[in-house]
């Protein structure tokens, strides 16, 4: 909106809906948004053909008459004349009620299931016919119907467009890449980017994949593609395996075997990644550790970055500025510090580090890590880096 040039990369179906709905800003016609906004207001919501497209983890995540009418408002749109911006915006509005009209609540690393839900209440029958306790009750409260969510979402948007596209002029380009960081920055040419703003996956076991699928599944990914999604990530869930294999064939491809070698040894000569990659095996052998998936989680999430950052530096021009924001994070008792390494390795590619500042941090240790190895409090960090 200040009209610098800015190109972004994102993996995430619900991104690039965002990304769309936001970059037509200036075009809306407001009289356009109003008028479907009253006749909405009048629409009574009806049986419908459509259903969800549900993938294993969603199923349950929406009552009967919620999904219905979900489904009716969703195919609403395409029954008036509309643009395509508004048909675009219309979307985002449907996906950004899902999770308020659905028993589910993003909670970190997964979905939250309110008691209500037809998967809690079986699991809570086969647990009592085990003769185990049933699970602590989660009730998110009361459920908006869905068009009251949509209509006080619409409602709010409308607003903001009003007050955004007031003395708007669109200026410059800017974009969103769809696709892998890791996988399309090499093919960019280097010393373009006056500046990198990123905040990436940190290294603490969220999965976007499992937060968003609701998102995800509405917008038609299905289970094959979830998966290849959750592999896409930066290594930062359990389940993620090495991308090497994948960025060796890229490096090799572009002509830059050398480079993809280059920068897997930042990793094997960087002696405070070793040191942190020997202290979690031996708190692993302890028992400390309870999923080994944590070491392959935490070397992948260092060889990425490692990937990330050395072609953030060949990317960025001269006196380039990086601002890079990441959590610290404790595994087995043993704490990660990722800004000052995250550090380390951009110095180590050529960047200066100006300063790390310290955010205050809202999220505490896990209640396992505390109550097994006291508690500490971990750095949630934003890091300042230049080219020289
Ligand atoms: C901590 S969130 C930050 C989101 C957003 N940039 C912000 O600041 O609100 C990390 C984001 O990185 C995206 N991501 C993960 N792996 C990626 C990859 N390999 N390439 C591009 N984006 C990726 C995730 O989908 C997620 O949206």
């Amino acid at each position: 909106m200040l009209g610098i040039n800015a190109l972004g990369f994102e993996i995430l179906p619900i991104c690039h809906l965002i990304w769309e709905a936001k970059s037509h800003i200036e075009s809306y016609h407001i009289e356009e948004l109003v008028d479907i906004f009253e006749r909405l207001s009048e629409v009574e919501s009806s049986k419908t053909e459509f259903i969800f497209p549900h993938i294993t983890i969603t199923k349950d995540a929406f009552s009967e008459d919620i999904e219905s009418d979900l489904m009716f408002f969703s195919n609403w749109i395409n029954t008036q004349q509309v643009s395509k911006e508004t048909k675009a915006l219309y979307q985002l509005l449907i996906v950004s009620i899902l999770e308020e009209v659905s028993y589910t609540r993003k909670d970190g690393q997964y979905l939250r299931w309110d008691y209500r839900s037809e998967k809690i209440r079986r699991k809570n029958q086969s647990r009592i016919s085990k003769d185990k306790i049933p699970l602590k009750p989660f009730n998110k409260g009361e459920i908006p119907t869905v068009k009251e969510a949509l209509l006080r979402t619409f409602r709010k948007v409308l607003l903001d467009i009003k007050s955004l596209q007031f003395g708007l002029e669109k200026k410059g380009f800017q974009d969103v890449i769809n696709g892998s960081i890791l996988e399309n920055l090499p093919r960019y040419e280097s010393n373009q980017f006056s500046g990198v703003i990123t905040s990436p996956p940190y290294c603490n076991r969220y999965d976007y994949t499992r937060t968003y699928a609701l998102e995800i599944a509405y917008l038609g990914a299905d289970e094959l593609e979830i998966r290849k999604l959750r592999q896409s990530q930066l290594c930062c869930t359990v389940e993620n395996r090495s991308k090497l294999s994948k960025l060796e064939k890229i490096y090799r491809d572009i002509d830059r075997f050398d480079d993809f070698q280059k920068n897997c040894k930042i990793i094997t000569e960087n002696t405070t990644f070793q040191e942190i990659n020997s202290a979690l095996k031996i708190r692993q052998k302890r028992g400390e550790i309870n999923n080994p998936g944590i070491l392959t989680m935490v070397e992948g999430y260092f060889y990425d970055l490692a990937f990330l950052l050395a072609e953030m530096f060949r990317t960025c021009k001269k006196s380039a500025y990086v601002a890079f924001v990441n959590d610290n994070v404790r595994y087995g008792g043993e704490i990660i510090p990722v800004d000052t390494l995250c550090t380390e390795i951009a110095e180590t590619l050529g960047f200066i580090p100006e300063k790390i500042y310290i955010l205050p941090q809202r999220k505490g240790n896990s209640s396992q890590q505390m109550g097994r190895f006291g508690k500490e409090s971990l750095r949630k960090s934003i890091m300042i880096w230049r080219k020289p």
